[in-house]
């Protein structure tokens, strides 16, 4: 079996040299603009091949030129449109892997990763690889709401914020609006949060938010809607004028955790408020309330211990 494919190797030393110093990297790669890219561009390094210079060059529609170029006298970049925006690692033998930051839709074209390398006998070998590179602007997605405070139940004058949060190729646009039960919903906002200064019990209602960017077919996202309730806090029995709701302790029956006070809001939103205060699983939306969850983290080490 050895001796076969060794037979194999020497009979046809076309098929060997093919693998000698080959570059690898795939034939197209998709970034997404203002995004970061990586061209893939390796090889396997041999002993007595040292690597001369490396090239990457590119070929828009209209121009064409050197944007990477590293040689003995070191990395230099050529286009000034790629200034501070490319490199080649160092310090990884055979990984000529070119990085882009901050993709524009200019940035489109066929890449060619070009090394040589000097043989022991002075000689120069040459590989090249190309790669397509496309760029592509992102759809916004469907929108989570992240809330100043989890739970979503707050005492009469409170301060409160909901923040509408979307993903894809900026720039996204938001809306807010308040649902009308029967009717048309109440346009409250064009911005991505929507803030009062002093919440009313007229504000209990539902409310939902709209993300929308100019990608694709421009489809205006809609998020789930949730349930804000004001109303003086429950855990203050008999409230008296000028009682202040925080001279009596709140109803806690486990360290710090504060009551679950029961909403129609949608399930994840709801999940999202408690898991950043119970030890319940990690939900895909949860990542709300940063607020809150440092909080909890600051809570945590008293109520559990080692
Ligand atoms: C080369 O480095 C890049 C990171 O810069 C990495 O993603 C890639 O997997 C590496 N390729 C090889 C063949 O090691
Ligand atoms: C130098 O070495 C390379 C690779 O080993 C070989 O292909 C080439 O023929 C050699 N050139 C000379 C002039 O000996």
């Amino acid at each position: 079996m050895g001796m076969l494919v060794r037979a194999a190797m020497l009979m046809s030393p076309l098929l060997f040299c093919n693998a000698f110093l080959d570059l690898t990297g795939p034939s197209e790669v998709e970034g997404i603009w203002k995004g970061s890219i990586t061209l893939p561009c390796a090889y396997v390094p041999e002993k007595d091949f040292v690597q001369q210079t490396l090239k990457w060059t590119v070929i828009h529609d209209q121009s064409s030129g050197t944007v990477f170029r590293r040689d003995s006298s070191g990395d230099h970049v050529l286009l000034s449109k790629y200034r501070d925006r490319v490199s080649v690692l160092k310090d990884t033998p055979g990984n000529v892997s070119l990085h882009i930051l901050n993709l524009e839709v200019s940035d489109r074209g066929t890449y060619t990763c070009q090394v040589t390398w000097r043989a022991s006998n002075n000689s120069l070998i040459a590989k090249d690889i190309t790669t397509k590179v496309e760029v592509v602007k992102v759809a916004a997605t469907k929108p989570v709401i992240r809330a100043s405070e989890p739970g979503l139940t707050f005492p009469p004058g409170a301060r409160a914020s909901l923040t509408c949060v979307a993903n894809g190729s900026p720039p996204i646009s938001y809306r807010w609006f308040r649902s009308v039960p029967g009717g048309k919903a109440l346009l409250l906002s064009s911005q991505a949060e929507l803030a009062w200064d002093s919440l009313q019990p007229s504000d209990t209602g539902k409310y939902y938010c709209e993300a929308e960017n100019r990608v694709g077919a421009r489809a205006v996202q809609q998020s789930d809607a949730v349930q804000l309730t004001v109303r003086e806090s429950p855990v203050t029995q008999q409230p008296s004028p000028g009682t202040s709701r925080h001279t009596r302790p709140p109803f806690t029956p486990r360290g710090g955790a504060p009551q679950r006070v029961p909403t129609d809001a949608p399930a994840a939103k709801q999940a999202a408020g408690r898991d950043a205060v119970s030890e319940g699983p990690p939900v895909a939306t949860g990542e709300g309330t940063r607020a809150a969850e440092g909080q909890v983290g600051e809570r945590r080490p008293q109520t559990e211990g080692p």
